[in-house]
């Protein structure tokens, strides 16, 4: 469904030039939960803007079903299906978050909204006048940010670490809406980008991005057991002759 082609990022700041995502190559099916995961500043979140349209890549080529999406800007690309879960959600002052879902998907009726909410565990009654400017908590946005994304029914939805912030109690939860969604889907894939050791090991593909590359991709039986080993070594590395204050 989604084909990214030789894909690259840079910035250019005091006339330096830094390559954030470099030379991407990689293929989103239907039916499939893909793991992005990898060390912090990678370049997993820049990714997933630059697939979302947020980010304007800078080499390379995004195509969608075929259609070459590069030229296209993110509400565009919102009408061809493709959904991006911000790792960390931005403020609206003066909307509720009934009238964010309603946004998100303004076929939903009143009845329909509130089940959503249940499901991502917000309960309608607390929550469906509140402002989406201040005063929720940063879990509280998140559930509220993927539920918009669950919402939209989007045919490819990328999740940018659904779990952060958010109580143990609940991810479970969002992570079984998410698999019974997506997985298997015919018509519809979801990425999810993830350090958590329960979710990469449930997705049927694992990327690891690592330095703006990718260094390892395929299917979980292959990469999980690869990554698992790599992230006791990092451990091992850091902590090896560190004082202790
Ligand atoms: N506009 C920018 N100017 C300079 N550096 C940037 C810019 N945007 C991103 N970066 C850098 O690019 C790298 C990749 O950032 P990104 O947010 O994509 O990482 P990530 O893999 O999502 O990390 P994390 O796991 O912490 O969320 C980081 O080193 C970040 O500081
Ligand atoms: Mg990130």
């Amino acid at each position: 469904m989604l084909h990214l082609e030789n894909l690259s990022f840079s910035v250019h700041n005091n006339g330096d030039s830094k390559q954030i995502i470099s030379d991407i190559n990689l293929d989103i099916k239907r039916g499939k939960l893909y793991g992005i995961t990898g060390p912090n500043g990678g370049g997993k979140t820049t990714l997933a803007k630059v697939i979302m349209g947020i980010l304007t890549h800078t080499a390379g080529h995004i195509y969608l079903d075929g259609e070459d999406i590069s030229d296209k800007n993110i509400t565009e690309r919102a009408n061809l299906g493709i959904a991006y879960a911000f790792q960390q959600p931005p403020r609206f002052k003066g909307l509720t978050v009934e009238d964010l879902v309603k946004i998100a998907q303004p076929k939903l009726s009143n009845l329909s909204v509130r089940k959503r909410m249940r499901d991502v565990g917000l309960c309608p009654e607390d929550y469906l006048d509140r402002d989406m400017g201040s005063g929720l908590s940063g879990g509280e946005m998140k559930r509220i940010e993927i539920l918009q994304v669950l919402a939209r029914n989007a045919k490819l939805a990328i999740f940018d670490e659904p779990e952060a912030g958010v109580d143990l109690w609940t991810i479970q939860r969002l992570v079984d809406i998410i698999v019974g969604k997506y997985q298997n889907n015919p018509e519809a894939a979801a990425v999810l980008i993830t350090h958590n050791r329960n979710i990469l090991p449930i997705c049927d593909e694992i990327v690891v991005i690592e330095e703006g590359r990718i260094k390892h991709h395929g299917h979980r039986d292959e990469i999980w057991p690869i990554i698992r080993d790599d992230i006791v070594c990092q451990v091992q590395d850091t902590c090896r002759g560190e004082e202790i204050i």
